[in-house]
This record gives structure tokens, C-alpha cells and sequence, in this order.
């Protein structure tokens, strides 16, 4: 297990494009146990790569707890309705903001094995889903916030319908 350090907004590493995955090797395996560790450690719910320091497409999403996602070269196809609610992320820490996404999202990714994989959610997922995605085009929420963009406070976190990839 190992605690990976959460880049945060300023860091140019959060700007940058991602590099497509084209083999499973160990170094990589490591980094998405590394990545799901990060992100349990500091209560999230999703982290993208870059949010660790390395250019690869790869996130990993577990809105339940108990239902670990890992999503490599992923890839939206299929988007409908809309949520507008608040949204948060842990490269940005202490701030949320509220994003207007698609209510319903499906991705076609490789899973850990480099197998084809589809996975489609509502809601939380979904948004987690477009959020996580955008990192690895070097893109924050903070972009799409309608409004300004707030401090945390401590009732936030009793919001369940908040996304604050924590
Ligand atoms: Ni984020």
C-alpha cells in the first residue's frame, strides 16, 4: 500500500493531455493500487492519474465503497438527461461548485487485464464518470462551475447528492 501525493490546481501536471495505456506491466498495476489507496485515504471517490503525477489514462471510481472501477483509455458513448448539483475535487481542496452534467453517461474502457469493458451509471457514477474523464484531458471542474465557486462547509459533507470526489 502506498499514499501517493494528490497534485493540486496550479500544478501544470493537472494541464496536460494523457497518454493512452497500450500494455498492462507491473509499474502500472502498482500505480492503480496506488491510486485506489490515495483515494480511499483521503475519503474520495474518484481519482484520475494525473491527479498523482503521471500522464497515463487511467482513473479509478468507487461512489459505494464497495464498488472499486478502474477505467483505462476510457471513452464516453452514450450521454442523456441532465443533474446540476455540486461538485467538488480533491485537487481543489476546501471548494465546490455547481456543474450541470448529463444525468445518465456509458464509457467503453480496458479493464485492469486490458479487456474490453462497458460501464454505465446515473447520477453520482455519471458525474464522477465526466468528472474523472475530463482530468486526463487536462481539464478541472472548476472550468464548468455555474457561479462562483465556494468553500466547503462542514454540512456539505451530509450531502449525498454532492460530488465533491470525496
Ligand atoms: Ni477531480
Amino acid at each position: 500500500m502506498a499514499i501517493r501525493k494528490i497534485r493540486e490546481m496550479g500544478d501544470e501536471v493537472l494541464t496536460k493531455t494523457c497518454k493512452e495505456v497500450k500494455e498492462m506491466t507491473p509499474r502500472t498495476l502498482e500505480l492503480i493500487e496506488d491510486m485506489f489507496d490515495t483515494m480511499y485515504e483521503a475519503y474520495g471517490v474518484g481519482l484520475a492519474a494525473p491527479q498523482v503525477g503521471v500522464l497515463k489514462r487511467i482513473v479509478v471510481i468507487d461512489t459505494t465503497g464497495e464498488d472499486p472501477i478502474v477505467l483505462i483509455n476510457p471513452r464516453i458513448v452514450e450521454t442523456s438527461g441532465e443533474q446540476t448539483g455540486s461538485e467538488g475535487c480533491l485537487s481543489v481542496p476546501g471548494k465546490h461548485g455547481i456543474v450541470t452534467r448529463p444525468n445518465y453517461v456509458k464509457a467503453v474502457a480496458l479493464n485492469e487485464d486490458m479487456e474490453p469493458i462497458e460501464v454505465e451509471g446515473t447520477e453520482l457514477l455519471a458525474r464522477a464518470i465526466c468528472h474523472e474523464l475530463e482530468h486526463l484531458d487536462g481539464h478541472l471542474y472548476v472550468e464548468k462551475v455555474e457561479g462562483d465557486l465556494m468553500d466547503m462547509e462542514a454540512d456539505d459533507e451530509e450531502d449525498e447528492e454532492a460530488y465533491d470526489e470525496k
